[in-house]
């Protein structure tokens, strides 16, 4: 399983120790969130911060779009350093969703797509197979350190059915409360890509990483 530790948890008052950190914890991926105060009530981070982020880490780039234009922001994105772009079901039109998967692999990139919690599983079904991975929201994106919400194992299942049977290789990955107990029931569920904010950056960043693992 891949372990994506969310770096919107991370600490910027002593960003050179965490990022350090966070190289040798034994993740593979850094989870990079996108938020444009519109598509959600918050703000984060543009592409400069990626591209600092990309000089101070070998880390695979996962930028997750929380962005109401993701059409436009994906080029800004990709042209930083992201390895792989997810962008929300919820945000595009539908006509536009294999347009912008189209568009991140013309770029050699990978490309994701994301559900909020209310939103089902089912309205992938068209578009699974044109996607690397399928990001399971487990919280409404915006914030950090909110609960789990119980239904994710269930999504993940119900992904992880439609990806086999729609010949899809989409990982699956799941985002929003995630520690060692929430972490293991998502396992169980058959993910592959766990997030983690708070629980990686506000405890020691390896041990965290690892309890994952577990
Ligand atoms: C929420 C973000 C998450 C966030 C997760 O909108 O997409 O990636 O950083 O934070 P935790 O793990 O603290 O719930
Ligand atoms: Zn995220």
């Amino acid at each position: 399983m891949i372990i994506a530790p969310s770096v919107l948890s991370l600490d910027y008052s002593d960003t050179k120790k965490q990022l350090d950190e966070l190289n040798a914890s034994g993740a593979e991926w850094m989870h990079y969130d996108v938020m444009d105060g519109n598509f959600v009530p918050n703000l984060s981070f543009g592409p400069d911060i990626l591209k600092a982020f990309c000089k101070a880490s070998p880390l695979y780039k996962d930028v997750h779009l929380m962005i109401k234009d993701p059409m436009y922001y994906a080029d800004v994105f990709m042209d930083a350093g992201a390895d792989l772009v997810t962008f929300h079901y919820e945000a595009v039109e539908e006509k536009d969703i294999k347009v912008l998967a189209d568009k991140i692999h013309a770029r050699n990139k990978k490309a994701g797509i994301s559900i909020k919690p209310d939103t089902p599983v089912e309205v992938l079904r068209p578009y699974i197979a044109d996607f690397d991975l399928v990001l399971i929201m487990s919280v409404e994106p915006g914030f950090g350190g909110q609960k789990f919400r119980e239904n994710a194992p269930e999504k993940i299942r119900e992904t992880k059915a439609l990806i086999e049977e729609m010949h899809s290789h989409a990982l699956v990955e799941v985002d929003g409360g995630i520690n060692d107990v929430t972490g293991k029931l998502c396992k169980e569920a058959g993910v592959d890509v766990l997030v983690a904010g708070s629980y990686v950056f506000k405890n020691d960043i390896k041990k965290a990483v690892q309890s994952l693992c577990e």
